[in-house]
């Protein structure tokens, strides 16, 4: 259960919003989660659903025109929306490495690889030795595959399974708890992916590393990660437990998603299920529950208010009126007074 679990990030009711000159729009509404300490998280939902928002968000790395608008991000028990720009710096150098799709637009392209983790280790641990700093970056780089002899090439030498493993090095090197791996696989080809996730896998168990794994790739969550959570239009739909999710996804948006995924839940003669309709415009979300207008078992309480992501009986979080007590008032809509 949840209480007994080590947490490393809670999240609470955390908003992000973007100023755009059609309005405002509700890219995180109201979050609140925890990241378990060693855990694979997955995080998926349709493009635009705000995963990549929230993402940067728990590294306080948004930027204009968006604004975190409230909430707490507590990380080992510090609330970094407290940190100062330094601390905050010195935070996202040390404790957590965040991974993109094109490992280019984060690594220097005229600095060897070597040079890029002598940097971080000598910026934020400037009193270790030059000769512990040799041996601790090739140690790294083997356990992850890749010969020391590549220490010296530049970014565009390597492939780009081994940019990505470089990038997933940078944040090791200086022990970072959380890595967020933000569509990190998704430009490598198949084999590569399988590989880099496998090794994603094995540096978890390793080093005890937490990751919080971005994908549109359902069937690359089916394989790594411990938990699910399934994001829609701003808010969690459901969270739980890998498995249990996938046998019984119980929010209605998590069963049409899995349903949409030929590789796991449907044998080669059913149909391949189409989600009705189309994401919400996030400048004006749907009133109540936001997938309420997409969702074939609302109720009219899902048009007027909105539900809260509750621990259900088997132990799941999930955001939906049909697993949660409707108030008075919703459950005798109708009524006479005399
Ligand atoms: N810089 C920005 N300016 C305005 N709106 C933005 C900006 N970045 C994101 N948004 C909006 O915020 C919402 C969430 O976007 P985000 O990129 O977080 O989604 P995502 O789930 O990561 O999508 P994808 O799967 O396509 O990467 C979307 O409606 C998007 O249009
Ligand atoms: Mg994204």
């Amino acid at each position: 259960m949840a209480n007994e679990k080590d947490v490393l990030v809670q999240i609470r009711n955390l908003y992000v919003t973007y100023g755009t000159r059609l309005g405002s729009v509700s890219a995180v509404d109201d979050v609140s989660f925890d990241i378990y300490r060693g855990e694979i998280l997955g995080l998926v939902g349709e493009s635009g659903c705000g995963k990549s928002t929230l993402g940067k968000a728990l590294m306080r790395m948004i930027k204009s025109p968006g604004e975190i608008t409230g909430g707490q991000v507590i990380f080992n028990g510090e609330d970094i929306m407290e940190y100062s720009d330094k601390q905050m710096r010195d935070f996202r150098g040390r404790r957590t490495s965040m991974i993109f799709q094109d490992p280019m637009t984060s690594l220097n392209p005229v600095q060897r690889v070597d040079e890029h983790m002598i940097e971080a280790i000598e910026v934020h641990e400037p009193k270790t030795k030059k000769a512990n700093i040799t041996d601790r970056i090739t140690s790294l780089i083997e356990r992850l595959g890749i010969q020391k002899r590549r220490l010296t090439d530049y970014p565009h030498q390597l492939s780009g399974g081994m940019r990505q493993r470089v990038m997933v090095g940078l944040g090791l090197v200086l022990n970072a708890h959380l890595i967020i791996a933000d569509e990190a696989t998704t430009s490598l080809d198949v084999i590569v992916e399988a590989n880099l996730v496998d090794q994603l896998r094995e540096i978890r168990d390793e080093f005890g590393v937490t990751i919080l794994m971005i994908t549109h790739n359902i069937a690359l969550v089916a394989e790594i990660a411990d938990r699910i959570a399934v994001m829609y239009a701003g808010r969690f739909a459901e969270i739980g437990p890998i498995n249990d999710v996938f046998e019984d996804p119980m929010h209605p948006y998590t069963q049409g998603l899995l349903r949409s995924v030929p590789s796991i839940r449907l044998d080669d003669q059913e149909e391949l299920y189409k989600m009705p309709g189309e994401p919400p415009n996030l400048t004006q979300p749907p009133s109540g529950c936001r997938f309420h207008p997409r969702c074939p078992q609302a109720i009219p309480i899902c048009a007027r208010i909105q539900p809260e992501l509750l621990e259900t009986k088997q132990g799941r979080l999930v955001n939906c009126w049909l697993f949660q007590d409707q108030p008075e008032e919703a459950a005798h809509p109708i009524m006479v007074t005399a």
